[in-house]
C-alpha cells in the first residue's frame, strides 16, 4: 500500500500499465483530451495558450505529475500544493478540476478502449482524486478557491 496515495499495489500496477499503453498514442490522446475538455466547457479554451503541440506537452506534464506521485510519493505533497497554487494563478477554479478529471477519464476510455477496464478506471479515479484534493489545498492558500 502506498501510504500517501492510499492506493494498493494492484491499482498502481494498473495505472502504470495503462500509462505505458497510452504513451503509444500520445498525439491522439492529446487531441481526444482537449476535444473532450472544450466540449465539456468551451470557456476553458481561454486558459490554454499556444498550439496543439504546446497543449499536448501540457497534457503530458499533467500525466507525468500524476504518475510521479506513484514513483516518489514522499515529499510530493508540498510540490502538489505549490502546483495547485500556481494553477489558481492560471485562473483555474475548483469546479474545473471535475471537468478536467472527466475529460481525462473519457480520453483514457476512448484511447485505450479494452485496455481501460473498470478496475483501471477506478484506479485512475482514486489517483486523480488525491492529486486534486492536494492541489486544491494549495490553491485555497492563495485565492478563494470556490466559485
Ligand atoms: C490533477 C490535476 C492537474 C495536474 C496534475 C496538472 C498538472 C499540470 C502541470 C505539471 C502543468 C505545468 C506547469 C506547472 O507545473 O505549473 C500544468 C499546466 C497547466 N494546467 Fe494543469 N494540472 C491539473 C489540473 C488542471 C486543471 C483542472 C486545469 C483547468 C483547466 C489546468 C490547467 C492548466 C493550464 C492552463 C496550464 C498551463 C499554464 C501555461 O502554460 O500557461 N490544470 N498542469
Amino acid at each position: 500500500m502506498c501510504v500517501i496515495v492510499g492506493m494498493t499495489p494492484s491499482e498502481i500496477y494498473l495505472i502504470r500499465k495503462s500509462f505505458a499503453s497510452l504513451s503509444r498514442h500520445e498525439h491522439v490522446a492529446a487531441l481526444v483530451f482537449y476535444r473532450r475538455l472544450f466540449e465539456l466547457d468551451p470557456g476553458l479554451r481561454a486558459l490554454f495558450k499556444g498550439d496543439i503541440e504546446a497543449q499536448a506537452r501540457k497534457l503530458l506534464d499533467m500525466l507525468a505529475a500524476l504518475l510521479s506521485l506513484l514513483e516518489k510519493p514522499h515529499g510530493l505533497e508540498v510540490e502538489l500544493r505549490e502546483m495547485g497554487a500556481r494553477h489558481a494563478g492560471y485562473g483555474v477554479r475548483t469546479a474545473d478540476y471535475e471537468t478536467v478529471g472527466r475529460a481525462l477519464l473519457d480520453m483514457l476510455d476512448e484511447t485505450l478502449d479494452e485496455e481501460f477496464p473498470p478496475a483501471t478506471r477506478a484506479a485512475w479515479t482514486s489517483l486523480y482524486g488525491v492529486v486534486q484534493a492536494t492541489m486544491l489545498e494549495g490553491a485555497a492558500g492563495r485565492t478563494p478557491a470556490a466559485i
